[in-house]
């Protein structure tokens, strides 16, 4: 069974837009094994958008473009292969992709028999330009059918940006994994708008179809196709640590030869990564504000249950110029004093102990633009 935790990788997408070739997707998995990338769990190397020529053969097949593929994608395959990673692809489930290239509508069975020729492990499928009477859950089906008609085991990554509700029926089309918003730009506005749009729907994300809020930009310093500013590297720890905390898919989108130490440990985060794949997948509660004269502004607090027992509590401060001082009540995690319990443990960064049992409240500040995950257990 696919996508039992949330599916990890590497797109083009983020940095290369157009102008993608094949000696960037084999570079990116040389790179990725001899990084460690690999053995953190990162597998799939997926070509996005822009791929192909603009017209199909004479037998209805999309044809690589042979000036940036001039191996072929069979070839590519075996390459990727080689290395024990697995190989992903981009098509559209409209007329044309968003880029203009040849979509795969009504050519559907005979895209995927060629991605399955071409030993195609993770297709992502876009809905741009698509016929106004065809919709969603018809499209997501009908690819995701052709794909298991071909008898190979293919990762199923739609793409429709959350449109149409798609959270309430994706799942029942097969799909492995859901793109819920529009594209990401890296910048601290885009990661928190599309964290923050996903919070009352994440409960839908669960094994075998989570929900993606896109391409990580970590490590992207505002290079390439959606550089739009860059982040702090305590900005990238935010995107990362959230995107483990509400277990969205994992997809480096950035340059992997030009990233630096700092961004490449923080991908290889072994706290961060076993919060990620923990196999119940509860959604995080976001904690509420408690006292009306502490403005909980550009602040976050979530809570979630591991499979092992112990409780995550996650701190953000978003606020540009403060500092955040945090006061939770245990009371509203649903402890009370009269148990006697509270929480002990640590923060996973710094791998600062909470100073003993920590009961009746639990307060941390966090700096501007930065953020605290405590790892905790229920003690007396
Ligand atoms: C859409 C998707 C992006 C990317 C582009 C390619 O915008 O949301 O992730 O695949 O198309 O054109």
């Amino acid at each position: 069974m696919l996508a039992q935790t949330p599916p990890m990788g590497w797109n083009s997408w983020n940095t290369f837009g157009r102008n993608i070739n094949e000696q960037v997707v084999r570079d990116t998995a040389d790179a990725i094994v001899n990084l460690g990338l690999k053995d953190a769990g990162y597998e799939y190397v997926v070509i996005d958008d822009c791929w192909s020529l603009m017209q199909r053969g004479a037998d209805g097949r999309i044809i690589p473009d042979p000036e940036k593929f001039p191996s072929g994608m069979k070839a590519l395959a075996d390459y990727i292969h080689s290395k024990g990673l697995k190989f992903g692809m981009y098509a559209c489930a409209g007329t044309t992709t968003c880029d203009g290239y040849p979509g795969s509508f009504d050519y559907e069975f005979i895209d995927a028999q060629t991605f399955a020729d071409w030993e195609v492990d993770f297709l992502k499928y876009d809905y741009c330009d698509r016929p106004k009477l065809a919709n969603g859950p018809i499209l997501y089906n009908r690819m995701s059918m052709a794909l298991k008609a071909t008898g190979r085991e293919i990762l199923f990554s739609a793409c429709n940006w959350g449109a149409d509700e798609s959270e309430k029926w994706i799942r029942s089309t097969g799909a492995h994994m859901y793109r819920s918003t529009g594209d990401i730009c890296d910048n601290l506005k885009s990661f928190r708008d599309i964290m923050e749009s996903q919070i009352e729907k994440i409960a839908y994300s669960a094994p075998a179809c989570y929900n993606d809020l896109d391409m990580l930009i970590v490590g992207m310093n505002g290079n390439g196709n959606v550089g739009a500013g860059g982040c702090t590297y305590n900005e990238y720890r935010m995107h990362f640590a959230l995107w483990c905390l509400f277990q969205s898919p994992l997809m480096i989108g950035g340059d992997l030869s030009k990233m630096d130490d700092a961004c490449i440990e923080l991908l290889k985060n072994k706290e961060l990564l076993s919060i990620l794949k923990d196999p119940e997948a509860r959604p995080p509660r976001k904690m509420a504000q408690q006292y009306p004269q502490v403005q909980w502004i550009d602040r976050h607090v979530f809570f979630k249950h591991l499979s092992n027992g112990e409780y995550i509590l996650a701190f953000f401060n978003f606020h540009d110029s403060y500092e955040a001082a945090f006061k939770v009540e245990l009371y509203d995690l649903g402890i009370t004093v009269a148990s006697g319990y509270g929480f002990e443990g640590y923060e996973i960064f710094s791998g600062e102990r909470t100073k003993g049992v920590v009961k009746n409240f639990f307060e941390t500040n966090v700096p501007t633009h930065d953020c605290k995950i405590y790892r905790l257990q229920l003690k007396k």
